[in-house]
């Protein structure tokens, strides 16, 4: 039984002199918030890591893909193909938009949309396609963008799981219309709250950065019916120096997850999710699947290593269209989701998870 409790994250923290060094900054600046030095020069160092042209930092994920659906200026009531295996952020933010979503079933494999269902989902009041790369595997991306072209529909990803993800050395934020990254703590890379938007139209950055600026456009217009999407200097300072750090911890969690998958790969009734080969991994989740050869159910597995102080996460347990409030919406055959979402289990994983510990993990998994 593991000591301490291991929970399934720990956020990525810099030292704690160098955020100091940060803050002091700020106070000599004064300049909180509304576009301050870090947050400018934080915005140019991301277009780098994530290899695309045009960036606006947001406040968080949820307020950016809000403002990704606004400015698409999808018409009200139209309705968005999207997943139902995803967070709830991704729906909520259609419904806030005054659309509704069309929960399309998922791949087994990668669990993300199945963009070969995704025609028999579309009708004349389809406006968009919102595909999740969740875990960090890619959507369909071609398919998808075919799709869209054919039957002219815009397309936005929700690439909160993707940090860094690359397809054939391509940054994952230059597919579809729009892509939204979210900087939670929780996430690989973290603003403490955070997030942006990429999109290959400067028109549509620059309509991107009206909208999270309330609408302002100048001093004395305001055409636009825009939100509060800033970001703060101090969120700006947790990401400069967390991009300092975060590729010795994928690192770090690049060889975790090599010791996980040696450990478990030979478990009969645990499946091991893959990543084709020409993705880069972002390293932000260790999801498995459970099998019905496995000795005992997720549920159980989950229950089990909870009794040994070791905190798993059934994400995404429920699914979407299980919630309340989108029990009435239309949905397809969802016979895939519905079968995953009792089968996944995400593994604790970060960096500075000791191997002691993930072999006590690995050692509960193959004698439950
Ligand atoms: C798939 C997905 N979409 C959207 C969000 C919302 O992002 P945020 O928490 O930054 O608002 C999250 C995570 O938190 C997420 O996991």
């Amino acid at each position: 039984m593991a000591n301490t409790n291991i929970y399934i994250t720990k956020p990525l923290l810099p030292k704690i002199e160098d955020y100091k060094k940060e803050l002091e900054d700020i106070w000599a600046s004064m300049w909180l918030t509304n576009f301050g030095e870090k947050h400018n020069i934080l915005e140019n160092k991301l277009k780098d890591v994530l290899k695309v042209e045009n960036l606006s930092l947001i406040n968080n994920g949820t307020t950016a893909l809000l403002i990704a659906l606004k400015v698409l200026d999808l018409p009200i009531g139209s309705e968005v193909i999207t997943t139902p295996f995803t967070f709830a952020a991704t729906p909520h933010c259609i419904t806030w938009n005054g659309c509704k979503p069309v929960f399309c079933d998922i791949e087994p494999e990668t669990m993300t949309i199945n963009a070969d269902k995704i025609e028999s989902l579309i009708t004349p009041k389809t406006s968009a396609i919102l595909g999740v790369h969740v875990y960090g595997f890619p959507c369909d991306v071609e398919k998808i963008d075919k799709i869209a072209k054919k039957r002219k529909l815009k397309v936005i990803y929700d690439a909160a799981h993707a940090f860094s993800t690359e397809i054939n050395g391509k940054g994952i934020g230059n597919f579809g219309d729009i892509t939204m990254f979210s900087f939670h703590a929780t996430k690989l890379f973290n603003t403490i709250e955070g997030g942006c938007l990429t999109c290959k139209d400067k028109t549509l950055k620059e309509k991107i950065n009206i909208l999270r600026d309330f609408g302002i456009q100048s001093e004395e217009v305001i055409e636009d019916i825009g939100i509060n999407g800033k970001m703060n200097e101090f969120q700006a300072a947790m990401g400069l120096e967390n991009l300092k750090i975060f590729r010795e911890e994928q690192q770090k969690r690049k060889e975790l997850k090599e010791f996980y998958s040696q450990k478990l790969s030979d478990i009969k009734g645990i499946r091991i999710p893959k990543l084709s080969d020409n993705v880069s991994d972002s390293y932000q989740y260790y999801p498995i699947v459970i099998e019905d050869d496995f000795s005992v159910s997720r549920d159980e597995l989950h229950e089990k290593l909870k009794s040994k102080n070791i905190y798993t996460r059934k994400y995404f347990y429920p699914a979407c269209h299980d919630y309340e409030c989108y029990k009435n919406e239309i949905y397809s055959d969802l016979k895939v989701v519905n079968d995953i979402k009792h089968r996944v289990l995400c593994l604790p994983f970060y960096g500075n998870l000791d191997i002691a510990a993930a072999n006590e993990i690995c050692e509960v998994i193959a004698n439950v």
